[in-house]
């Protein structure tokens, strides 16, 4: 078995390799004056008959780096590769699972169509919006590991002062069964905010469920940041309950637009996550939970 990822994922391929005590190829990139893009496996003689561990960051720049995550499928089944087992730490177009607007184009189940016409194996990747409704879609094996409650353990256990009064929140109802569950197991209390989004303009108006939230630290837990819109609307409410510290913390930190501005600006203490997206406030190391699921799942 190999692992193999392009250029611009290689630190995060090399370690899984590392993890796995596998050899690692890495499969170069490039760019075209026009625009168009171009994968390149770098020893392709030593795919022949191997199965393959493809791993790939495809944030930024999604759209293109799904083309090239295409071209280095089609590479690997034209140089022999086996089997083809992909790692896609964030999932895109995860949240375009429906036709929210009619006429609108699915595209989660147009990027499930195309692996499965490159013959994926598996897919693995990390707490996606709706797990349901990709493993409906995709007619492939599907692993999709939760860092919820490694990240919900490390902000108690390094965060939130000892013997404070530590309360969980689910950003919306989507969140709620997971935060829910990480609340028992961890025995926290927890509370939730409804979400209701306007599909024409984007704008969000969120509820609390518990008038009052009361506690020293508040830590909201949901599967992504994007624009910081949600949790900095939760955050006022918190602070103005009287909460003392607000923490956000995602799985998946995209921070797109003004997002940390306006976090911060909202009352929000700490901004944590995992790696999934390369950023500077992860505390969660990705590649080694994913490291652990390919060993017991491949090896
Ligand atoms: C959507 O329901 C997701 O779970 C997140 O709550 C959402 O993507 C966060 O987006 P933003 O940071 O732009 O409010």
């Amino acid at each position: 078995m190999i692992v193999t990822a392009p250029d611009f994922s290689e630190k995060g391929g090399f370690k899984i390799a590392n993890y796995l005590n596998l050899k690692f190829v890495v499969i170069n990139t490039k760019k075209f004056p026009n625009g168009e893009v171009l994968a390149k496996i770098s020893q392709p003689d030593e795919i022949k008959n191997e199965d393959i561990i493809l791993f790939i960051h495809t944030y930024p720049n999604t759209n293109e780096r799904i083309m090239l995550l295409l071209q280095s499928m089609e590479a690997l089944r034209h140089y022999g590769a086996k089997q083809i087992h992909l790692v896609i730490p964030y999932l895109p177009y995860s949240r375009q699972d429906k036709r929210f607007l009619t006429g609108e184009a699915l595209s989660l189940k147009l990027l499930t169509d195309l692996l499965e016409e490159l013959k994926v194996d598996t897919l693995f990747t990390v707490d996606v919006h709706s797990i349901e409704v990709l493993k409906t879609y995709a007619k492939f094996d599907v692993n999709i590991i939760s860092l919820f409650e490694p990240l919900a353990k490390k902000i108690l256990n390094e965060l939130c002062e000892e013997k404070a009064n530590n309360i969980l929140v689910a950003p919306d109802e989507g969140r709620l069964n997971p935060v829910k569950r990480l609340a028992k197991k961890l025995s926290v209390p927890y509370t939730y905010f409804t979400k209701k989004r306007d599909l024409y303009t984007g704008e969000i108006s969120i509820k609390p469920v518990d008038e009052r939230t009361e506690a020293d630290y508040a830590i909201m837990i949901d599967d992504e940041i994007s624009t910081g819109g949600t949790m900095s609307e939760i955050a006022k409410i918190l602070k103005r309950n009287g909460v003392k510290h607000v923490i956000a913390g995602a799985i998946h930190l995209i921070l797109t637009d003004k997002a940390i501005e306006r976090l911060y600006q909202s009352g929000v203490d700490y901004i944590v996550g995992s790696n999934t997206i390369e950023n500077p406030f992860s505390i969660i190391e990705s590649e080694y939970f994913l490291a652990v699921e390919l060993k017991k799942e491949l090896q």
